[in-house]
């Protein structure tokens, strides 16, 4: 994995590379082969360079404690690992990324894939979900399901952090049912982890 993130961290492979700070390798506990992956970065994974850092990782973290799991079983990664960015009405805000990026980061996430070799796959968000699981991937219907991927790996996708935080602020009652259904989520996880301990 080590030379793997050294490869990574000074990568060409698209335009990102000329708008990011530096590239965020994924990283946590390869051992116990539960893998998270999310969109990609924001600001402060950009500025840090460590993945889910931000505001959304604290609710993540949150959620996680919630469900009886924590960063320490889990690698944590994104789907892309550059910063994605947009220009909003003279603000500069984070975008998901598009197809051709997500392409062109793939052999970094398969190379997490192949050292970490995870038994569980969570997708955070539909970008990541549509990445790893279909193409057509619906979260409001599909979330918290299980998917049997390629060797028996197990995919489960849930609501990305950052969309329950966004939902904090326009609507407290989606926020709250949002958020109950990412701790649930993450329960199905941690009791499938147990099963297979
Ligand atoms: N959102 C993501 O999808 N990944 C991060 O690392 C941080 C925020």
């Amino acid at each position: 994995m080590a030379a793997l993130r050294a490869e990574a961290l000074t990568c060409p492979r698209c335009h990102l590379a000329e708008t990011r700070t530096q590239v965020v390798f994924g990283e946590g506990n390869g051992q116990v082969r539960i893998m998270v992956v999310g969109q990609g970065p924001g600001a402060v994974e950009d500025e840090t360079g460590r993945p889910f850092v931000g505001p959304a990782g604290a609710l993540l973290d949150r959620a996680l404690a919630e469900a009886g799991l924590s960063r320490g079983q889990l690698w944590i990664t994104n789907i892309v690992k550059c910063r994605a960015t947009k220009t909003e009405k003279g603000r500069l805000v984070d975008r998901p990324p598009f197809a051709a990026e997500v392409k062109a980061c793939r052999p970094w996430l398969e190379g997490e894939i192949d050292t970490v070799r995870p038994r569980i796959i969570v997708c955070l968000g539909t970008p990541a979900a549509q990445a790893l699981i279909k193409k057509g991937f619906r979260m409001g219907e599909e979330h918290g399901q299980w998917h049997e991927g390629p060797s028996g790996v197990k995919f489960l996708a849930t609501f990305h952090p950052a969309y329950v935080l966004r939902l904090k602020s326009v609507d407290e009652e989606a926020y709250q049912r949002t958020w109950r259904a990412l701790v649930e989520d993450l329960r199905k996880v941690a009791a499938a982890m147990h099963e297979q301990a």
